[in-house]
Order: structure tokens, then sequence, then C-alpha cells
């Protein structure tokens, strides 16, 4: 088959990845979609068993860290574009260890450019694609949202992990004319989220009665977005943004953690059948996170008015379909709980 392109879709195999993967390969059948993912704890081939078996899908397992894995991608498929993904993507564990998430969010990240750079050579018509995090910005105080032009002020080992591959990016455009983009989302929520975030989390948590850790006085605010809607974000700037250019993208969606945490109580309680109430008596305040940001709020406007992007749903639908997911999918969360799971919960929490 002569294929319009050839992506390789690193990541493929997580959370945002996968419903990118989904995506690429129902919407674009002249696309040879190549998911390369290490399968890590986040990882899960299951999440993809709907496309696993369509003739523009493969999957390749291999370590973005790795020269001759990343190289043998590359020629295996003669790869025409990179959509990044692949990444070290939990907050708390970059505090536990920062040195996995310079390793595969720094390291792997040049090592990817540096095998792209390698196999497209000065050729046109590539895109090197880096979806990033709001969480370069730094953290906002009551007022004003990160713009692209906000200086990068990272905070936590995981931000600036990747703020730090983010100006990789930009370096090898500015040195070597590499064809970049960058997207930078605020917080992803939805469908095959690892139960390590928030709102996966509190949902697991609330099906097994068990308490609700919120982080100090559950003031934090996040600009929640559904990842169906990032992976549409993601897939416009694929196609039509600009090269050297980055693009942030947010719902424009605004919620304390205690308020969030709450109101997803209350629509556990109607989907549960508990009594009005019952799951809220479950939050309880813990220690707060070393070093927590405390608000992020996107300015998507650039995106929304140069490529005419925006959320197709709101926080309240997306929430509930995510809810219902979770619970038509205890099979899904059982499964990738049933590894070393406890033992992190218990690390994560049981001092707090
Ligand atoms: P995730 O943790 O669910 O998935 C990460 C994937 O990368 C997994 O499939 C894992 O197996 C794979 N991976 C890890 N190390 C690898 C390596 N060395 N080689 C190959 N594959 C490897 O992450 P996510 O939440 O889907 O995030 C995806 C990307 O989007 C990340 O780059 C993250 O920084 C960014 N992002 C995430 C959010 C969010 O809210 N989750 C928001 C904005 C941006
Ligand atoms: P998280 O989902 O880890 O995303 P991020 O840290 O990248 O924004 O956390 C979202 C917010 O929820 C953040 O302010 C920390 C808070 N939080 C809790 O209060 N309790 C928890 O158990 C977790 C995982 C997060």
């Amino acid at each position: 088959m002569d294929w319009k392109k050839k992506i390789l879709v690193t990541g493929g195999a997580g959370f945002i990845g996968s419903h990118l993967v989904r995506l690429l390969v129902n919407k674009y059948p002249d696309y040879l979609v190549v998911n390369f993912d290490k399968l890590t704890y986040a990882g899960n081939l299951n999440n993809l068993d709907d496309v696993k078996d369509h003739k523009n899908y493969v999957f390749v397992k291999g370590d973005i860290c790795s020269n001759s894995d990343v190289k043998e991608a590359f020629e295996s498929y003669d790869i025409s574009d990179v959509i990044h993904l692949a990444a070290e993507s939990h907050v708390d564990r970059s505090i536990e260890g920062p040195i996995e998430f310079v390793m595969t969010n720094v390291v792997g990240t040049v090592n990817l450019l540096h095998a792209a750079r390698n196999h497209w050579g000065k050729e046109d018509g590539h895109i090197f694609h880096h979806v990033s995090t709001d969480e370069v910005y730094g953290s906002l105080g009551a007022e004003g949202l990160f713009e692209e032009t906000t200086a990068y002020d990272p905070r936590s080992p995981y931000s600036a992990s990747k703020a730090s591959s983010d100006h990789f990016v930009n370096a090898f455009h500015h040195t070597y004319g590499m064809p970049i983009k960058i997207s930078n989302c605020s917080n992803n929520y939805g469908s095959h989220q690892f139960p390590e975030k928030l709102i996966p989390l509190m949902i697991h948590n609330i099906v097994h009665n068990k308490a609700l850790p919120v982080y100090g006085k559950g003031e934090n605010i996040r600009d929640w977005l559904w990842v169906v809607d990032h992976a549409s974000a993601i897939e416009t700037i694929f196609h039509e943004g600009r090269i050297g250019e980055s693009y942030n993208v947010g719902g424009l969606n605004e919620w304390t953690n205690i308020d969030l945490v709450r109101f997803l109580c209350k629509m556990m309680d109607e989907k549960l059948d508990r009594e009005p109430g019952t799951n809220e008596k479950l939050i309880s305040f813990v220690t707060d996170r070393a070093g927590h940001d405390l608000r992020y709020a996107i300015d998507a406007t650039k995106l929304e008015e140069e490529l005419k992007w925006r959320p197709s749903i709101t926080f309240e639908e997306g929430l509930e379909k995510t809810v219902d997911w979770y619970l038509a999918n205890q099979e899904w969360v059982e499964q990738v709980t049933s590894g070393d799971y406890q033992a992190y919960y218990d690390n994560m929490y049981s001092d707090r």
C-alpha cells in the first residue's frame, strides 16, 4: 500500500496516545499509524483492542531512549511524521524519582529528534509534533491565563523535564531546521486513564468505598479537558498548525479540586444508588503535595481563532461519560491495578 503518511505515534498505548491512535486509524485509512511504546505501567495494549486488526495500524514495542529501537522503527516503516507523546507523566511519581523523568522525557525526546533528523535530512514535508503540557508555564495566582508567550517557569521535576524537552524541540528547529510543532495542553480526563491521576483515582476509590485523599485544602485549580477533544486538537494542529509554532490547548473549564471531588461524589451517589451525601463522607484532607502548583488555566485563543478548534462537549457531559466508562469497565481497572499498584498506593498515601 502506498501510504499518504507513515506516522510514528510514541506512547500510543497510554491514555492520550490511545485516543489519538484510535482517531487517526479510523479517520485516515490512507495513513499508516505506527504505535511505538515501551509498555510501562502506564501503557496498555488493551486500550486499542478495537483498532488492533486494522490494516493501517502497527504496534512496535520499543524504548524512545534506545538509539537502535528508534532507528529501526524509522527505517522499517520509512516514517514520514512523528507525534510524540511517550513520557513519564505523573507529578507525584516525579517527586519520588526525578531521574526516570529526565531519562524518558528529556533524553528520550532528544534521541527521537536525532533519529528524525538522520532519517529526514533536509527533505521537506515532514512534521515532528511534540505533545506537551501547560505545566511548563509554572503556577498562576488567582488572575490571568497561560498564553503561548508566557515565560517557562516549571516547578516540579515532571514539568521541568517537559519544559526541557520543549526547549530541545525548539532548539532542533532553530539549529537544524527540524519542522516541529508543539502543543501545550491542560489537564485531561476521560476513559482509559491510569487510576493515579485525580479523576480516575477518585472514581476508583468511590467504587471501593475508600478514603478520597484531597491534597492540602483542595483549593488548587486545574483546567480540565476531555481527552477526545485533546486528541482532536492534536489532529488539527498536526495538519494545520504552522511549523515552528506552539499552540495552547484547554477547556476554559477551571475547577478547584475540592469542588470537582464533591461534584464527582454527588454524581456517583446517583450512579451507585447510594444515599445523597454518602460518597462525600469519604473525603479526607491529606498532607499537601510538595511544591504544589496553585492554579493552571489556558488561553486557547490562538488555536480557536487560527485553526477553529473548540472543545466538543461540556465538562458535565464529559465527566458523566467518564464515570459511566469506568463503571462499565471494572475489568480494565482491575487489570491495570493488578501489578504493583497497591504498593505504589501505600507508598504514596499511607504517610500523608
Ligand atoms: P501516560 O502516562 O498515560 O502514557 C505514557 C505512555 O508512554 C505509556 O503508554 C508508556 O508505556 C509510554 N512510555 C513511557 N516511557 C516510554 C519510553 N521510554 N519509550 C516508549 N514509550 C514509553 O501519559 P498521558 O497522560 O497519555 O500523556 C501523554 C503525553 O501527553 C505526555 O507527553 C504528557 O506529558 C502529555 N500531557 C498529558 C496531560 C494529561 O493530563 N495527562 C496533559 C497535557 C500533556
Ligand atoms: P493530577 O491528576 O496528578 O494532575 P497534575 O498534578 O498534573 O495537575 O492532580 C490534579 C490535582 O489534584 C492536583 O492539584 C493535585 C490534586 N490531587 C489530589 O488532591 N489528590 C490526589 O490523590 C491526586 C492524585 C491529585
